[in-house]
């Protein structure tokens, strides 16, 4: 019945693993293999049981399904569906809750039978609650048992709401979540107050029995977990990682999921790249040069051939002759990412004996000024990501205009909003007629406990972010007529939609169309906790696969850079683009970052980490400075890092 390509397990990986280049092609297998059991019990006259999750992994999955019904006539009369896991407590009608997920994404959507969906219910009393959990194994038991159970993966490693500790053997029952999964669920909530501090679980055993069990993970975010519940010990600090124990489970993951397995990550462990069909082409190479860099705690130069030896990669200095050889192709490659004029520079004030601006490979590379469009998915996602850039950029002549996609209203707290009303309400200025309405305003928002739900209110917060992205663009020199608040619809949809469509992907290309960039920049940190990050690349993607479609001229020209922010920094191997930044340079790059008030010390979206965002940026940056010192090139303040890519190939690719 199985669809997937299975890859072929090597000594590290402890259970089957499939893995596609794309969250969708992943997702459409496994709606595929859901979909080829659900009529292959039709057709025996039998139900089909499905165990379900929800989260934004399944959603592509869900989507699949409700295609397959609509057009391919997949009837769902004889399924069953059983859900891990509900918030507790929660009303199955707030927008946060996975009935209202599960609502949205399939059951009103395909003919599934409602009486036949379960879900724990996030409103039974507490003393009730041991007994409903009960009632549900009778329930599953009931039915048959789960044939399909379906799951992602948090990044504590749960399952379900299975968090850390949780034993193999535990049934459905009330579970306390883990403060990292608070954090993460914390912006479908509106803050870190009205997030629930329970659910009501399935258990690792619940899950255990089913007869097929598929976990499924997408994105980088996940990689480092996917890869301890895959390669490490069964234990129930991860409790994915007790699917190892199941005689019919599954990992299905996208490229950027498995990045951190031993086979992508460092294949020479596992034996002769040529035996796995890679090649020590310049990537790998330098891949495995900083490896043994950072393993040796030596600069790259100074790496022997035993070094090489000891550390297993004889094959490497084979390949290109000696230790010496290798080091030469490793230490280029890396002083070739250095720049700095990321945009190139004015040919009228070239001097001989200039360095070479390296790293520009378009045709665009003698372009002078060119146009720059800085894509920030938050109103302050350019400056934390990428705010020396931008002001070099901009001090080095180009025409730097910047493009705030999502209004960010919700990450601006009630405290902060009611601090601005209360000011305009004293200030005098305030038409007296709208008085009333601000008094009512301020009484609202001072208690700080009320979701902030009013599109009235999302508005403002949203244009009080507007101005501190003004104010920051400023310190940058980019005047306000360069700003572009896209305010892209999808962000204002529903919480938990986590969709983008035509009108999102229209708003950004008709920017691309008129501004027609040369370079682009945009944000490639996916591990945001919130999804918008990625959310905008795709509808990126879409915008640069229309333009390709329809021949942009502007296309043949341009070039894509991504950068990374305050949750992740790119790895050494795959930085194209370094740009070193002065000790002023991050001063000013401070000053803009701090012009975010409502985003300093409060920012509802921190996650784990509670650095505040200037403190993560200058601490990404500098110790990606002495990375690149520690291997031997120059001794910078601080560095910030992109990845190139052709917005053409980009458009094509199903990496993201
Ligand atoms: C959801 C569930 C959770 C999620 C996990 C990943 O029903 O039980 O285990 O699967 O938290 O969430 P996403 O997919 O949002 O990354």
């Amino acid at each position: 019945m199985s669809n997937f390509p299975l890859l072929e397990r090597n000594h590290h990986e402890h259970g089957p693993l499939a893995v596609f280049p794309g969250s969708l092609e992943a997702a459409r297998s496994v709606a595929g293999e859901m979909a080829a059991l659900i009529r292959a019990r039709a057709r025996e006259g039998r139900a089909c049981v499905l165990g379900l999750a929800t989260g934004s992994t399944p959603v592509s999955v869900y989507a699949e399904l409700v295609r397959l019904h609509r057009e391919e006539s997949l009837s769902f009369a004889n399924v069953t569906t059983f859900n891990l896991d509900e918030y507790y407590p929660l009303s199955p009608d707030q927008p946060q809750s996975y009935r209202r997920f599960m609502r949205t994404h399939l059951f009103d959507h395909v003919d599934l039978h409602p009486a036949r969906t379960h879900l724990p219910s996030g409103t039974v009393p507490k003393h009730e609650v041991d007994a409903h959990c009960a009632a549900y194994e009778e329930a599953i038991r009931a039915a048959g048992g789960i044939d399909l159970q379906s799951l992602g993966i948090g990044r504590t490693g749960h399952i379900g709401f299975n968090e850390p500790g949780s034993p193999r053997h535990s049934l459905t029952r009330l579970v306390t979540l883990d403060p990292l999964t608070r954090r993460d669920a914390a912006g479908d909530f509106g803050g870190d107050a009205a997030t629930p501090r329970h659910a009501l679980t399935m258990g690792v055993r619940s899950i255990l029995n089913a007869r097929r069990v598929i976990l499924m993970a997408w994105g980088q975010h996940k990689a480092d977990i996917v890869r301890q519940a895959i390669e490490g010990e069964v234990n129930s600090q991860v409790t994915a990682s007790f699917l190892q124990e199941h005689a019919n489970a599954l990992f299905v993951l996208d490229a950027a999921a498995a990045g951190s397995l031993t086979r992508h990550r460092t294949p020479w462990l596992i034996g002769s790249l040529a035996d796995q069909g890679l090649a020590w082409n310049e990537r790998m190479t330098r891949r495995a040069i900083l490896w043994l860099s950072q393993l040796k705690q030596k600069p790259i130069l100074k790496l022997t051939d035993d070094d090489y030896n000891e550390a297993g990669l004889q094959d490497l200095t084979r390949a290109h002759g000696s230790a010496y050889e290798a080091n030469l192709i490793g230490f280029y490659q890396m002083q070739h990412t250095i720049t700095g004029w990321p945009g190139g520079r004015d040919p009228a004030r070239a001097k001989p004996g200039d360095a070479p601006v390296r790293p520009l490979h378009a045709p665009s590379a003698a372009v002078y000024p060119k146009r720059v469009l800085v894509l920030s998915p938050h109103p302050d996602d350019d400056v934390i990501s990428m705010g020396g850039t931008l002001c070099r950029l901009v001090d080095q002549g180009h025409a730097v205009h910047i493009a705030y996609e999502v209004s960010g209203a919700g990450a601006v707290s009630n405290e902060a909003a009611w601090r601005l009303f209360a000011f305009v309400r004293d200030s005098g200025l305030a038409n007296p007629a709208e008085s009333g309405r601000l008094d009512a305003f301020c009484a609202g928002l001072s208690g700080d406990t009320a979701p902030p739900t009013s599109p009235e209110l999302l508005r403002w917060k949203g244009l009080i972010r507007r101005h501190e992205a003004i104010a920051a663009a400023r310190v940058c020199g980019v005047a306000e007529h360069q700003l572009h608040f896209l305010d892209l619809p999808f962000y204002e949809a529903e919480p938990r939609s986590r969709r983008y469509g035509r009108a999102d992907v229209a708003a950004l290309s008709a920017l691309l169309e008129k501004f027609q960039p040369h370079l682009i920049y945009a944000a490639g940190d996916l591990d945001d906790p919130h999804g918008t990050h990625r959310l905008c690349l795709h509808v990126l993607r879409d915008a640069l696969a229309l333009a390709t479609e329809a021949r942009a001229p502007w296309l043949t020209e341009a070039e894509l850079w991504l950068y990374r922010g305050a949750w992740a920094e790119w790895p050494l191997d795959e930085i194209d683009l370094a740009v070193p930044l002065s000790p002023q340079e991050v001063l000013r790059r401070r000053r803009a970052i701090f012009r975010h008030e409502t985003q300093k010390d409060q920012a509802l979206f921190l996650g784990e980490d509670r650095r505040e965002f200037w403190q993560r940026t200058e601490d990404r940056s500098r110790r990606l400075a002495q990375a690149y010192n520690g291997l031997g090139l120059a001794e910078y303040e601080a560095i910030e890092a992109f990845k190139r890519y052709a917005p053409a190939e980009f458009a094509a690719s199903s990496a993201f």
